[in-house]
């Protein structure tokens, strides 16, 4: 059975300061169950959440990594890295990555494979940009970048796989696909994935989605059968707006 889960993507926001009020706040929330929750916040604050939350179900996972094991990558980070402070998810693939840092399908399809490598989970970001869909090509391209990214796993590395439908034109614009857009894209993935993989890694594929995902529109996202729960972006950098979330699936 799929699991359900909302994760926060903090991206380049909150200072030490207030990583550590946020993650304060978090911790003080009620309990949640039938539910994965996750943040990912900025990589020097990895560490400190990762201990912060030690008691709490929320689990820490990071925003990207390097596909290399280690070497001359100024800037970057590796797996064994995220994993040497008790990080064992990572997003990859964000549409921001994607944009403004040139993440290639390529490169995603390697970052991928190394993290698959370390055990550890993906959740994997990809979706079309608003031009695509006035064009009408929103699953032609969706369907080339899980092909290009994901496709070359052999069907046992799916345990570790999370999907996360981002239409760009929906980040951080306030503009949420429908629900029914939001279930047509997913059911598209999941009938493209069983085509594939089969029916078992299809069923069991968590398909999250992201793009404007607040309080007031989370619960109607979340009731369509395919969406498993959510990415969430400047709603995650609120404690009360991420619990609300939480609590709407
Ligand atoms: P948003 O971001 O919720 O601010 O639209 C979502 C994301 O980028 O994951």
């Amino acid at each position: 059975m799929r699991k359900k889960i909302v994760a926060g993507n903090w991206k380049m926001n909150n200072n030490k300061t207030e990583t550590e009020a946020l993650i304060a706040a978090l911790s003080t929330k009620g309990s949640f169950s039938g539910v994965a929750v996750k943040i990912a916040p900025t990589s020097i604050h990895l560490s400190h959440a990762v201990e912060a939350l030690s008691d709490s179900a929320i689990e820490v996972i990071g925003q990207n990594m390097h596909q290399a094991e280690n070497g001359a990558y100024t800037g970057e980070i590796s797996a064994s890295m995220l994993q040497s402070v008790g990080v064992n998810s990572v997003i990859l693939g964000h549409s921001e990555r994607r944009a403004y840092f040139n993440e290639t399908d390529e490169a995603l399809a390697e970052k991928v494979s190394t993290a698959v490598t370390h055990d550890m989970e993906v959740v994997f970001c990809f979706g079309e940009e608003l031009e695509d869909r006035k064009a009408e090509r929103h699953f032609e391209v969706v369907e080339r970048q899980l092909r290009k990214g994901l496709f070359h796993l052999e069907a046992a590395a799916w345990k570790t796989i999370v999907l996360a439908y981002e239409p760009v034109w929906a980040i951080g614009t306030g503009e949420t696909a429908s629900p029914e857009q939001a279930q047509e894209m997913h059911a598209f993935i999941r009938s493209l994935i069983e085509k594939v993989y089969g029916e078992a890694v299809a069923d069991n594929v968590s398909i999250l989605y992201g793009g404007s995902v607040k309080p007031a529109n989370a619960q109607e996202i979340f009731s369509k059968p395919d969406v498993d729960g959510g990415l969430i972006g400047g709603a995650a950098l609120n404690a009360d707006d991420f619990f609300a979330i939480v609590q709407s699936i």
